[in-house]
């Protein structure tokens, strides 16, 4: 019997596919060549930061190390770190890549060593 599937789509770059469900999105984008990077995939680069456009309850729960590291460099509420997600459903995403202006500039006071 085949797995349940879920669907990711990037609108912005026009990218597409087909993931089982319970994948993370970084197991889809080593599959499928997605537009995210990432690197340290703990929860403490960043380099894997998502926006998600819709379907934000088709994706698992943030960890609280996925939480303390969204809160340090103050995320939106529809941002998750990609290396942390798993897909549960179908959703709309866009990378947010380190040097994108949507990222908020650093202050002394967000300065959080891991
Ligand atoms: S790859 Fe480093 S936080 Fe996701």
């Amino acid at each position: 019997m085949a797995e349940p599937q879920a669907h990711i789509v990037f609108p912005r770059t026009g990218q597409e596919c087909q993931v089982e469900v319970q994948d993370t999105l970084v197991d889809a984008t080593f599959r499928y060549d997605l537009p995210i990077r990432y690197r340290c995939e703990r929860a403490v680069c960043t380099t894997c930061l998502t926006e998600v456009l819709e379907g934000i309850g088709n994706l698992s729960e943030p960890t609280e190390r996925e939480k303390q590291t969204l809160a340090a460099i103050r995320a939106e509420a529809h941002w998750r770190l990609a290396c942390q997600v798993s897909v549960l459903g179908d959703v709309k995403l866009d990378y947010i890549p380190i040097t994108d202006p949507r990222r908020k500039p650093e202050t002394t006071e967000d300065k959080t060593v891991f």
